[in-house]
């Protein structure tokens, strides 16, 4: 059986940090304390040195989108090489999205997800899937996700009219059967229709060749209705809430004031952001020629002020997980929205960097405690979204997903030396303090030295239960 011992590390969780050696046999952790090194000599496990290094549960990325076909191209990375380049940078687990086709079902939409996934990923994973038609099929099929399929979040679109886009009296049905089923409703909170007449205005006007318009057409306003909106839709559904890549201080002025107003009887809130909104700004649009199209996404990146009160809301735990919501495109791709900004694929490749830059920009740059870290990029996700305490925890009987993290070592993020299958990076350039040193999957060490030491198949899928009942 596989032994593995980490020695000397401080080993964080959301409770603290202590000096002490992990003891992992097969895919499990055994012990942790002080002094498993002498103890298990006898055992011959290999060693691995964390000494001046911080020893963080595996993070959990609980938004991506791998091998995610649109209508014109699709994404650059699929599950090989975005699974491997969440591990370089200490992800272990990644939660994607299986959209439903128009027109098709959700088992359908899981089935396809699973044959793009497995075999290919080299890292855990789990889905949710996103509800894009609503009809009576659908309903009993919110039941069977979590029954046969373990997938229990649900996500829906109030935003990308004619495609995705769920009106409100759907969305009622929607959030009341997730209530039903036990399950966790996931919502992209954007106004689908102020979005179009914006755009509709822009195309009027003859301004649809720059990049900087998908910012223009997509305001924080649109965010902030949309999240107050579905905010008060869930509260009348008694469905709990996960919205997703928050962006704007509107939107999280909402989501203050629905807190601050909270009754017992209301539905849980939580909600995500992600890293490129807590550190890129809205400034890369007005980049020279056609580079503002490398950071296109929705919500677009926002203002300075924007940032500052996501961190703020981090702090206050306005905001409990922080994600990518990778979802990749190469130069060559952006180029199909030269002409029309409309067109241009939506979306930013973060998924090797969320840890690093979280350390880094948060722990380091913004006193943001190590526990509060592990909580953010780790075992928030793991608890909300049905995967704790196997994953998130550095615990006995929890999976042995480590990372070994040098909180001294500093590095330059560049298109040369990342892993992820696009020709740019969006933060070329960007010093970050802190390094992802070593990565164990289920008690296999998965990267060291910079090197993949397990290959695209070696992750698991991970089937989850209901959330509430
Ligand atoms: O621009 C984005 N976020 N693309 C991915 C799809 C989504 O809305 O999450
Ligand atoms: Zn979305
Ligand atoms: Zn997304």
């Amino acid at each position: 059986m596989n032994k593995l011992l980490i020695r000397q590390g401080t080993v964080v969780t959301t409770s603290g940090a202590t000096q002490a050696d992990v003891y992992v046999e097969g895919e499990t952790i055994r012990e942790i304390g002080p002094g498993l090194e002498r103890k298990h000599r006898g055992d011959a496990p290999r060693i691995i040195d964390a000494q001046g290094c911080y020893v963080f549960p595996g993070g959990i990325d609980p938004h991506t989108h791998f091998d995610l076909p649109l209508k014109t191209t699709r994404t650059a990375d699929d599950f090989a090489t975005g699974s491997l380049a969440a591990l370089h940078g200490g992800t272990t687990t990644v939660i994607d999205f299986a959209n439903q086709a128009p027109g098709g079902t959700l088992a359908t939409a899981i089935e396809q997800w699973h044959k793009l996934a497995e075999g290919r990923t080299a890292c855990d994973y789990a889905f949710h899937v996103s509800v894009t038609d609503w009809n009576e099929k659908t309903r009993a099929e919110i039941h069977e996700c979590i029954a046969k399929h373990g997938i229990p979040t649900f996500k829906t679109f109030m935003a990308y009219k004619g495609t995705y886009m769920i009106d409100d009296a759907r969305m009622l049905e929607i959030l009341r059967e997730v209530k039903r089923a036990g399950g966790l409703a996931l919502v992209h909170a954007e106004n689908g229709d102020m979005i179009e007449f914006l755009v509709g205005e822009l195309r009027a006007a003859g301004s649809l060749a720059a990049p900087k318009n998908h910012a223009l057409s997509h305001p924080p306003i649109a965010e902030a209705e949309a999240c107050g909106r579905i905010i008060d839709l869930a509260r009348v559904a008694g469905c709990p809430l996960y919205v997703v890549h928050l962006s704007s201080e509107d939107a999280l002025d909402r989501v203050r004031l629905a807190a601050t107003h909270a009754e017992a009887s209301d539905p849980p809130l939580y909600v995500e952001t992600c890293i490129q909104y807590l550190t890129l700004d809205q400034s890369r649009y007005n980049l020279k020629g056609f580079e503002g199209a490398r950071f296109v996404l929705s919500p677009p990146l926002r203002a300075k002020k924007d940032l500052r009160a996501l961190w703020k809301g981090l702090s206050k735990n306005l905001i409990q997980t922080v994600a990518t919501d990778h979802c990749s495109f190469r130069a060559e791709q952006r180029e199909l929205g030269r002409e029309d900004f409309t067109k241009i694929p939506n979306g930013l490749a973060g998924v090797e960097h969320r840890l690093e830059l979280l350390y880094s920009e948060g722990v380091e740059g913004r006193k943001i405690s190590l526990e509060r870290f592990v909580e953010l990029s780790s075992t928030a996700a793991a608890k909300l979204l049905g995967l704790y305490p196997r994953k998130g925890a550095i615990a006995v009987g929890s999976d042995a997903d480590l990372v070994v993290f040098d909180p001294n070592q500093t590095h330059v993020i560049s298109a040369k030396t990342h892993h992820m299958n696009v020709d740019y990076s969006n933060y070329e350039g960007w010093k970050v303090k802190g390094k992802v040193k070593t990565v164990v999957l289920r008690g296999t060490v998965a990267i060291e030295d910079g090197q993949a030491r397990v290959a695209p198949g070696f992750g698991k899928y991970l089937r989850r239960e209901a959330l509430t009942r």
